[in-house]
């Protein structure tokens, strides 16, 4: 048996390194084909077609090729419980490729409790069963935000300690339905401005600095084994963001505050600098926190131009921006501490951003169809190599 196994390993390891090496072969083919040609712009499609349907070939001679099937740590996806009953290409990319659900809108403030006192379980509910019959976890997004905020909490009227309860029984009512279900929750998110000052959202001009270590507290109590985290955006690019981050962490874990990790969003673009990203993610690994990619996406129209064309070049770049951010976190983040990497929607169609800015994007790994594109495979070599 030990044997047998042993022999097993090393046929597995000796495919792994083969799939390993021609990825690499045919990723670098195509890099080349694009750099060496000064009218990179002008690569005929078909050189493109046989480069991804050979990777293509590749990967599907093995139903272990999948992004869970090769990542050590769990990949994740923000998922959209309407798409999901509605569209079965949709599952079938969720399902193969992915062993972790962030819950997108549903379990925001607004969804979930859209008149004070009236919550609504159901499209949570789902994900959650969903999840449950599909051997996946889900994460929590998000209890307390600035955005995403009822109406009837806009308008409420109270003094501190009616606010507190609000925000309170707000935590622990959704903790404590999904105790031993959702095992890990963003508590706080997006509590800083750019320029490194806290937020002056309603909680805040509500409940003073401290409102945040209380809402690590409060989830606690309503379960205690629940995984809880910080997570903000844009701090991979912005110093002094990043560095109030990273003070707040550092206090909080000090005063014994129930916090367990942080989640750096990383809605970034083709153009984001690698090494700043690895001095931030490397910056807050040193608290020694779990980290989660919580919301990764990758712009390729970073200047939201109105006449952005995709070439094969800016699929390139967007495949290797990818693949670049699975290796910096494998690189960098001690593997007690890796949380998993999760992707902000599945299909480009689905993209928070295309709405946001209306301008044209193919942000994700999967294409409007959900089927994987070039992305897609230069992600799954960044989790191989
Ligand atoms: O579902 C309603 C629909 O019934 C209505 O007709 C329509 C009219 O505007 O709105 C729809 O709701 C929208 C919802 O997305 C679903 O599409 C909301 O207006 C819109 O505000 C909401 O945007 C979400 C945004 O957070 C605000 O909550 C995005 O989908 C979601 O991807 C985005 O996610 C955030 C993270 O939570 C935090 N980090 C940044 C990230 C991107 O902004």
């Amino acid at each position: 048996m030990a044997n047998y196994t042993a022999t097993n390993n090393t046929q597995n390891s000796t495919i792994r390194s083969f799939r390993a090496v021609v990825f690499a072969a045919l990723i670098a083919l195509l890099f080349n084909l694009t750099s060496c040609n000064p009218k990179a712009d002008a690569i005929s499609p078909e050189t493109e077609t046989i480069v991804a349907s050979s990777l293509r070939a590749v990967a599907s001679s093995d139903s272990s090729n999948t992004l869970k099937g090769v990542a050590s740590f769990p990949i994740g996806a923000a998922i959209n419980p309407q798409l999901l009953a509605s569209n079965a290409l949709y599952k079938s990319a969720l399902v193969k490729n992915y062993n972790s659900i962030s819950t997108e809108n549903c379990a925001k403030m607004n969804r979930l409790q859209p008149k004070a006192g009236q919550f609504n379980w159901t499209d949570t509910d789902a994900l959650v069963n969903f999840a449950r019959q599909n051997n996946m976890k889900v994460h929590g997004h998000t209890l307390i935000w600035h955005v995403a905020v009822p109406t009837w909490v806009t308008n409420f009227q109270g003094d501190s300690l009616a606010w507190e309860k609000l925000m309170k029984t707000h935590i622990q009512t959704v903790v404590g339905h999904y105790k031993g279900s959702i095992k890990s929750w963003d508590v706080v998110n997006e509590a800083f401005e750019a320029d490194g000052s806290l937020r002056k959202s309603i909680w805040y001009q509500h409940l003073g600095a401290d409102y945040i270590a209380r809402c690590f507290q409060y989830a606690h109590e309503a379960d205690p084994q629940a995984l809880l985290f910080y997570n903000d955006n844009n701090s991979v690019y912005q110093t002094k963001k990043s560095d109030a981050v990273y003070a707040m962490l550092k206090n909080l874990k000090q005063r014994n505050i129930p916090i367990n990790g942080v989640g750096l969003q990383m809605h970034i673009t083709v153009n984001t600098s690698e090494s700043i990203l690895t001095n931030v993610i490397r910056q807050y690994a040193s608290t020694g926190l779990l980290i989660h990619i919580s919301e990764l996406d990758i712009r390729m129209n970073y200047s939201l131009s109105t006449t952005f064309v995709l070439t094969d070049a800016v699929k390139n770049a967007h495949a290797s921006k990818y693949k670049a951010i699975a290796k910096i976190y494998k690189g960098v983040v001690a593997k007690a501490q890796q949380f998993g990497i999760t992707n902000w929607n599945l299909g480009d169609s689905d993209s928070w951003l295309l709405t946001e800015s209306k301008s044209e994007d193919h942000p994700l790994l999967f294409d409007e169809n959900y089927n994987r594109k070039l992305s897609f495979y230069g992600f799954m070599q960044g989790l191989t190599e």
